[in-house]
């Protein structure tokens, strides 16, 4: 049994990952700020593993926290996700990811060097392979051109560690370069669950097929490929994160920095994926084909052979398996959005056009009793808190009119933990292996209303709890 620090652990592949680790039978320690993450993943991984991972809220580059953590904890190997990864946004602010994952990464590897910790497994990306190597990307090919700053960050942070395990013997540094991670936990509690519109496929797909965009835009298909859209190589992120624990078994044993290519071998263009999803999930995904985005490659997949025969992983997930993934957890956030009891038990808050932010009350019959519910992002967590109970307050009193949301005030999804789940809302049905299908669109959001029984006779506490937003 080891101890594991994850940091970026509350992220999309770092709590798959600490699954991973806690049900191997490791302790884990995440250190997160959840600037991209909720907290209520941490409660989602006990929920799984049965076992709660300690948890720091912190920045990475806070050596204060570091310092604390590796004295509370024998730490016996780092598993480094925390940093920015929005390749569009590195473009627009380049010095804010150089400093953040740039200084983390260094603040990590000082505090490793005083507690005499001397295994890390660094998140890298199939990234820095730039736009010149030829497909599949072989782990030995040169990697010193990047098209993007968040790419650079990854190809400096590469070279700071071979240097750092060149001038520190017994180091050891795995660079594990991920392809396209997507899909979720099987459970449908874990997933890709990015803030505002997603900029990656496959989380926008799953979220035009819930009703909560209309459509998908298909950024050229006049590639030199065989449909014209662009091939990728999608790996599932539960594949992903079994090679996190055959990295760290890999770094127990050997030294020095080494490369591992982590994706499936095999390339998927875009209209594959969505037709390979609209099968898996029986749910239409209307698209439209658009122009070309900037910076994307027509095609890029990887050469599993290191890892294959030197790690001893292999993905073994299929796409429509990573499909199926990513609509189940899409349905099961939106289940959990959706029955909010009010106060005469009658109604339920439910999504109007699909839209998480677009939050409404209705009656029995459907009509909406109140539209768009303010649910604002304030300044202070506490005008959000006293919107929430204005809101309840009127609701109590019955007075009818709703604040109107302020200019400038957006619309944000709920804070999932404050809404209470209705254990009868029909539980997505889908599963690894395909079963019934379970529509979940806006227009059954509808039906989500019922008549909420009185818990034990005991009257159900006062009005709607409407939640405060999810991310500042
Ligand atoms: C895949 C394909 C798009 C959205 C990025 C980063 C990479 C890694 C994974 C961090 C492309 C097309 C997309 C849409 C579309 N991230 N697409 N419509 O660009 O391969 O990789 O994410 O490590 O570093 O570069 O992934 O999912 O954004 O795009 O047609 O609405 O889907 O053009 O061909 P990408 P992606």
């Amino acid at each position: 049994v080891m101890k594991i620090l994850v940091t970026g652990g509350a992220g999309f592949i770092g709590s798959h990952t600490c699954v991973e680790l806690l049900e191997a039978g490791h302790d884990v320690v995440i250190l997160d700020d959840l600037s991209n993450a909720s907290g209520t993943v941490i409660d989602k991984i006990e929920t799984i593993t049965g076992k709660r991972p300690a948890f720091y809220q912190a920045d990475a580059k806070d050596r204060t926290v570091l310092h604390e953590i590796f004295t509370a904890h024998r730490i016996d190997a780092v598993v480094h996700f925390a940093g920015f990864k929005a390749v569009g946004e590195s473009c627009h602010i380049p010095l804010a990811y150089y400093r953040n994952n740039l200084d983390s990464t260094l603040a990590l590897l000082e505090e490793m060097a005083q507690a005499g910790c001397t295994r890390f497994v660094f998140s890298s990306s199939a990234t820095v392979y730039g736009p010149d190597n030829a497909i599949p990307y072989v782990e030995t090919m040169p990697t010193y051109v990047a098209t993007n700053p968040y790419g650079w960050t990854k190809v400096m942070i590469e070279q700071i560690l071979r240097d750092y395990c060149t001038a520190t013997p017994g180091f050891t540094a795995v660079l594990l370069r991920y392809f396209n991670p997507i899909g979720g936990h099987p459970s449908g509690l874990l997933g890709d669950d990015p803030n505002g519109i997603p900029n990656n496929l496959m989380p926008y797909i799953a979220r035009v097929a819930a009703g909560q965009l209309d459509k998908l835009t298909i950024f050229g298909d006049d590639y030199p490929t065989p449909d014209g859209t662009c091939r990728r190589d999608y790996l599932h992120v539960v594949d992903l994160a079994k090679g996190h624990l055959k990295a760290i078994d890999y770094a127990m044993e050997h030294t020095g920095a080494e490369a591992f290519n982590l994706g499936t071998g095999h390339a998927v263009s875009v209209l594959e994926l969505v037709n390979t999803f609209m099968e898996a999930t029986g749910v239409n995904v209307p698209y439209v084909i658009g122009p070309r985005r900037e910076g994307d490659l027509p095609q890029m997949w990887a050469d599993t052979h290191k890892a294959e025969t030197i790690l001893g992983w292999k993905a073994e997930k299929t796409v429509a398996d990573m499909c199926r993934a990513s609509w189940n957890f899409v349905c099961s956030v939106k289940k959990q959005l959706c029955p909010v009891r009010n106060r005469n038990n009658k109604t339920a808050v439910s999504l109007r056009d699909g839209c998480f932010c677009c939050l409404h009350l209705v009656d029995p019959g459907g009509a909406v009793v109140r539209d768009r519910l303010p649910v604002h992002m304030g300044e202070q967590r506490d005008d959000r808190a006293d919107a929430a109970d204005d809101i309840e307050q009127r609701e109590r009193h019955g007075k009818p009119e709703l604040p109107v949301p302020r200019q400038g005030g957006h619309m944000l999804p709920l804070r999932q933990k404050d809404i209470e789940r209705d254990d009868r809302v029909p539980q997505p049905a889908l599963s690894e292996a395909g079963g019934p299908r379970q529509q979940c669109r806006a227009d059954h959001a509808e039906a989500l209303l019922c008549e909420q029984p009185q818990r034990n006779g005991a009257q159900q506490p006062g009005g709607a709890r409407l939640a405060t937003p999810l991310h500042n």
